[in-house]
């Protein structure tokens, strides 16, 4: 079923009036966020226009009056980002096409000191959007989806959302740190990235064995 911007703003803006509880109202935008940017009959070619020196792109969809809500298209060249910002208020952001990282900071100084500030890193999500029904937009997606279908999805159960979210959190962990790519030769995705805490390769015959996934997967440890 298609969903335009323009009811996307009527939506939203109805659910601000309902109330101003930002768990509330993030729990409430978000799906229906995720079914506009699903929609993409709003989507122009001029949205996947970015600045080569800023390093992406920012196309306002819709701005209210009042400045109480602003709906942007941005597109990232690859590899470019911006640095740690605070947006001074909520905001969700729905993939449309490609990965993206979110990088999550608390800010630890007071923030008196212009041009200064101590940051402390508190997480990061990397998400990965494809286009429904179009399968040729990321071939990658379309892999990486089999294997963790292959290799979890077809050996587990959940019993709701929150368990499932957990459990595939838990499968991430190992694909990116402790699982071995045959197509990176050999190395996890997080060596490959620079962002692996694993300093020192197994002995083959000095090992013991470790669970992974709830008991799902077993894999050798160094002993
Ligand atoms: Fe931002």
């Amino acid at each position: 079923m298609s969903y335009s911007l323009e009811q996307f703003v009527k939506d939203v803006k109805h659910i601000m009036a309902e109330s101003n509880d930002e768990h509330e109202l993030l729990s409430e935008v978000r799906p229906i966020a995720r079914q506009a940017a699903r929609d993409r009959s709003w989507l122009k070619k001029e949205h996947y226009v970015a600045d080569e020196k800023q390093g992406f792109g920012s196309n306002p969809l819709h701005v209210e009056k009042d400045k109480s809500l602003f709906i942007v298209a941005v597109s990232w060249l690859p590899g470019r980002g911006a640095p740690p910002h605070n947006h001074g208020t909520w905001a969700i952001v729905a993939g449309v096409d490609g990965p993206e990282r979110n990088v999550f900071w608390e800010r630890l100084d007071d923030g008196l000191r212009e041009g200064y500030a101590e940051l402390r890193k508190t997480g990061d999500i990397d998400e990965v959007k494809t286009v429904p029904d179009v399968q040729v937009s990321h071939p990658f997606v379309e892999r990486l989806i089999g294997t963790v279908r292959r290799e979890f999805l077809d050996h587990v159960l959940f019993w709701n959302t929150l368990d499932l979210e957990r459990k595939l959190g838990d499968f991430q962990h190992y694909y990116n740190h402790e699982r071995v790519h045959a197509s990176l030769g050999g190395a996890t995705p997080a060596e490959v990235a620079g962002k692996s805490t694993i300093t020192t390769r197994a002995k083959i015959n000095d090992f013991r064995w470790q669970t992974h996934c709830r008991g799902l997967i077993q894999l050798p440890l160094a002993a």
